[in-house]
């Protein structure tokens, strides 16, 4: 593990999306958001995206152990259609409970209103949720890690319409984010399921966004937030400090989705990250080292606010 003042290295995965032959279906299924998932994922074409996740991420699991990040970060959509059964065997082929990590749910982890009250998602990576938190509820909860706080919160809520795919962090936990992130001395970096915008910085579509990004940008800027990652855009993307955040928001894109599958590599060092990416490579059937760039990390912010 990273001293405070040594390089922390952060491997960034999101948007895994496994799936498993036979879940359990239950009789209200047929009424929920998770069978119009299903007629998306198993009819019409989208399962074959990542009918080699599996494998990809097996491959990952290995490339992950030979590089030894400090940390696995895990940015949401663990599974297909949000069925216990696709949560643990996610859980298990990101190496939860074998190696360190943090995970947050994206929106297929909570297909279903009864997928997100059985807390699925929860108790399969309980291991990567363990934290700081305010009060009894889990989200959101901050690790640290060499010298810096990794803030977890959930932005995924189920759905109830086929056509929408918002999220949302609802008023409490904005509030318990603020005084988390009040109480915290030194680095702080959000990681969240969805994004702040799309690659080209426009925001996302209304039926695919954040239903609280305005008040989540806030509490994020207030609370001294030097970097946010996430998930949910399944292609690998970046946005330095500026126009649409006063620190840099980083998307790690799908690691298993065909031709898209890569993950983040991140060192957080003296105000800055430099990142690489890792791509698959399936003549090799191994990662290899793709596109690589250099931020700024904005001026540490110190102490509590509050
Ligand atoms: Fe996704
Ligand atoms: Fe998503």
């Amino acid at each position: 593990m990273a001293r405070d003042d040594a390089p922390l290295r952060l491997a960034h995965v999101s948007d895994i999306h496994v799936t498993v032959p036979r879940p359990a279906w239950k009789a209200e299924d047929w009424l929920s958001k998770r069978l119009t998932t299903w007629i998306n994922h198993r009819l019409l074409g989208r399962g074959r995206r990542f009918r080699r996740a599996e494998e990809v991420l097996t491959a990952l699991h290995a490339d992950l152990d030979a590089r030894r990040p400090d940390l696995r970060i895990f940015s949401g959509d663990a599974t297909a259609m949000g069925f216990e059964e696709e949560m643990a065997r996610a859980a298990e082929l990101l190496g939860v409970g074998r190696r360190p990590g943090l995970a947050v749910p994206g929106n297929h982890d909570y297909c279903t209103v009864a997928a997100r009250r059985g807390g699925h998602f929860e108790r399969c990576f309980a291991d990567w949720q363990a934290g700081e938190r305010v009060g009894g509820e889990v989200y959101p909860f901050a690790r640290r890690v060499g010298g810096v706080w990794l803030v977890a919160v959930n932005s995924a809520t189920p759905n109830r319409w086929p056509w929408d795919a918002r999220g949302a962090v609802g008023p409490a936990q904005l509030s318990r984010l603020e005084q988390l992130l009040g109480r915290l001395d030194g680095p702080r970096v959000l990681i969240t399921h969805y994004p702040v915008a799309l690659p080209g910085g426009r925001p996302e579509g209304r039926s695919h966004g954040l239903r609280d990004l305005r008040g989540l940008l806030d509490v994020a800027a207030r609370g001294g937030v030097a970097l946010w990652l996430h998930g949910h855009r399944h292609d690998a993307y970046y946005h330095p400090a500026g126009a649409l955040a006063p620190f840099p928001v980083l998307c790690a894109g799908s690691a298993t989705q065909t031709g898209l599958w890569s993950y983040g590599e991140y060192t957080l060092h003296a105000g800055r990250l430099t990142a690489g990416t890792r791509v698959f490579d399936p003549a090799a059937g191994g990662f290899r080292e793709g596109a690589s760039f250099v931020l700024d990390l904005p001026q540490k912010v110190s102490a509590a606010r509050r």
